[in-house]
């Protein structure tokens, strides 16, 4: 009887951390239902949200110090639009300097061409825009955002986390350890409306 219950105890267990594992995973779309009104929000919103991701597909990625050194230099990349005002001497300064770490980190990964390889450039293109959306919303205040700026946001958005997505995949299958990336909602083909650009339609 004791036997039993340990085992229906054990099963439910599994059951249950496989919900969990689930709804836990970042999912692009459904983040951006939430998109914010005003300008003045959208700092904190999608630094929310680059945490959040990048949390999960850390997670997900082999335990090794290149995947580790990546993730805090990409952290402190993006760190520096929050921390430094906009258009600034200083932001130019301190972007020029956690690129070239973030560099290095990209590097790192072996048997990859590192910073050259297409993937990077797709990452870099996500992080500018993501850095000019960042910048252009700090400067916007309590005006609400229209909605050219919500769509090229959510673009911005896009191709952040499908750049940094594409060039971890890659990585971390030349290390052995693919990664299901159906859960985030950004393993679309560039040719089909992304389901975050039918979340910007719907929530219209
Ligand atoms: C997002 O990426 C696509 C394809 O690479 C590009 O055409 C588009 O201009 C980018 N959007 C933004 C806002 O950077
Ligand atoms: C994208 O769609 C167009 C038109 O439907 C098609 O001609 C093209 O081959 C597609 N490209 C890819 C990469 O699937």
């Amino acid at each position: 009887m004791a036997k039993n219950s340990l085992a229906i105890y054990l099963m439910l267990l599994i059951a249950l951390s496989t919900v969990y594992e689930t709804q836990g995973t970042f999912s692009l779309p459904l983040y951006l239902k939430n998109f914010p009104k005003v300008g003045q929000d959208f700092e904190s919103f999608a630094y929310k949200g680059m945490k959040d991701f990048m949390g999960d597909l850390e997670g997900k990625c082999p335990e090794t110090t290149e995947f580790k050194d990546f993730f805090v230099k990409l952290k402190d990349y993006m760190a520096c639009y929050s921390s430094t005002s906009p258009g600034s001497k200083d932001l130019q300064v301190e972007l020029s300097i956690k690129s070239e770490k973030l560099y290095r980190a990209m590097s790192a990964f072996s048997g990859t061409k590192g910073g050259t390889s297409e993937d990077s450039w797709t990452l870099v293109d996500g992080l500018l825009s993501m850095g000019k959306s960042l910048v252009e919303m700090k400067k916007s205040g309590s005006k609400e955002i229209t909605f050219e700026q919500r769509k090229e946001f959510i673009q911005s958005m896009v191709n952040w986390t499908r750049g940094i997505g594409l060039f971890i995949k890659k990585v971390s299958e030349n290390k052995g350890k693919s990664i299901d990336f159906s859960l985030f909602g950004i393993d679309y083909d560039t040719n089909v409306s992304s389901p975050s650009e039918r979340a910007l339609y719907e929530t219209q």
